[in-house]
């Protein structure tokens, strides 16, 4: 558990609420949170989705590692310790965007099981996990950044499936295997459990 340091803060209800601001979007807030490898294909899964939302008139936002970690999280690596705190502020920041009423989508390795479930403990009505599973030898192959090359040169160090661990999820609500599944179809599969929750009409 992450302390609370300030002392003499009061918290401020919202004016407009949560289902207010529903209403006016027209569907659920709710997060997608893809997890898996690097090069599982969950920021392409993730930006796919937001794509057919969008054509559908829903309002969506995609949370990325890579980007979130020249902003936000520019502050942090890749031990152990910043792994957690990286997905501890991820799971409150797309918390915030449930409650704004949008369908926002994560694409993180989020590598620990533990801190999946923290995330979504903050959220459990409206949290959608989704496994990204691509075989570690189909990650990289793909290797669309070069880093696994670099890790098996050990020239990179805690590369996640490589001398980092990665811990599958056992409950998903969503599995999509991307070594298989194409894009659109992995798309269709997560747009039904959408419909299916009545995020989305
Ligand atoms: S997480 O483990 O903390 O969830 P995150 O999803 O934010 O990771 O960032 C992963 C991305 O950072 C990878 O897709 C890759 O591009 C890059 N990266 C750089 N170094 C590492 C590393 N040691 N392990 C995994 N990914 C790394």
């Amino acid at each position: 558990m992450t302390e609370q340091k300030a002392t003499n803060i009061t918290w401020h209800e919202h004016v407009i609420s949560q289902d207010e601001l529903e209403k006016l979007h027209g569907h659920k807030g709710c997060t997608i949170w893809c997890t898996g490898l690097s090069g599982s294909g969950k920021s392409t899964i993730a930006n796919a989705v937001a794509a057919r939302l969008y054509e559908m008139k829903a309002s969506t936002f995609v949370l990325d590692g890579d980007n979130i970690r020249h902003g936000l999280n520019k502050n942090l690596g890749f031990s152990p310790e910043d792994r957690v705190e990286n997905i501890r502020r991820i799971g409150e920041v797309a918390k915030l965007f449930t409650s704004a009423g949008v369908v926002n989508l994560t694409a993180f390795i989020s590598p620990y099981a533990a801190d999946r479930k923290i995330a979504r403990d903050l959220q459990p009505q409206s949290f959608v996990e989704v496994y990204c599973y691509a075989d570690l030898s189909v990650c990289e192959t793909r290797d669309p950044k070069g880093l696994y090359k670099k890790a098996r040169a050990g020239e990179l160090k805690n590369f996640t499936g490589i001398d980092a661990p990665y811990e599958a999820p056992e409950n998903a609500e969503l599995v999509v295997d991307t070594g298989k599944l194409s894009v659109p179809e992995c798309v269709d599969e997560i747009i039904k459990v959408l419909r299916k929750r009545g995020v989305i009409g």
